[in-house]
């Protein structure tokens, strides 16, 4: 079944447990951790997480949009990750090798992300090793852009490949999810729906997450 993961970016961080409570249906928080550099824009960081740990027992994806995420993998497993996903952009081959295999040596589940304009071949050397893959449809660093429709293919490829290998990993798509570009990403593949202000944006945020799964079964 498609899981849905709303997008803590988009909620109102002045009641952040409300509505973090607000989105208890839905299977994953993503977290969206931004530096200035990697991307143009600043989010939350280490303190955010370990008090959005001590308030939740659903799983916490946290997406790094950061440069040199391989210094930082240690301090965002102990602050409450469960999945921690890098940018294959944001490292050289050898480290994100290591990177992935420190987040599994934490007991972590380890991902890799793809800026839209990154192939899905930059991320074949790893698919083995990885827990899922972070399918960016719009540029990392803001919540509300449009989707990409172009990406599409990428998803299609990378469902290919992973079915070739039997893989269990995941495929996320992050970036302007609203029903409609949800069916699309579910029918080239994906299993993972990244989605912020499409949920923080309405009061009733239960059933948006209900039509986004009932949606995503019958693409
Ligand atoms: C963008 C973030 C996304 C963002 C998605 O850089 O990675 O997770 O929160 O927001 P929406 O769903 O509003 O496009
Ligand atoms: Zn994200």
């Amino acid at each position: 079944m498609v899981k849905i993961a709303p997008s803590v970016l988009a909620a109102d961080f002045s009641k952040l447990g409300k509505e973090i409570e607000s989105v208890k249906s839905a299977d994953i928080l993503h977290f969206d951790v931004m530096d200035g550099v990697f991307v143009p824009n600043i989010s939350f960081g280490l303190p955010v997480l370990s008090s959005v740990r001590k308030i939740t027992d659903m799983p916490l994806d946290v997406h790094l949009m950061i440069q040199t995420p391989s210094k930082w993998i240690g301090r965002f497993a102990e602050a409450g990750a469960d999945t921690i996903v890098f940018h294959v952009e944001a490292e050289n081959p050898e480290s994100i090798k290591t990177t992935i295999s420190n987040i599994k040596a934490l007991g972590k589940r380890p991902g890799l992300s793809l800026r839209p304009n990154t192939p899905a071949a930059a991320l074949l050397p790893y698919l083995d090793t990885l827990d899922t893959v972070l399918v960016m449809t719009v540029e990392p660093g803001f919540g509300g852009q449009g989707f990409m429709p172009d990406i599409l293919t990428k998803i299609s490829e990378i469902r290919q490949e992973i079915d070739r290998r039997g893989s269990n990993c995941e495929i996320e798509v992050d970036g302007g999810i609203n029903y409609e570009t949800a069916k699309l990403c579910v029918k080239a593949g994906a299993t993972v729906l990244v989605t912020g202000s499409f949920i923080f944006k309405t009061n009733d945020r239960a059933s948006v997450i209900t039509k986004l799964r009932t949606n995503a079964a019958n693409p």
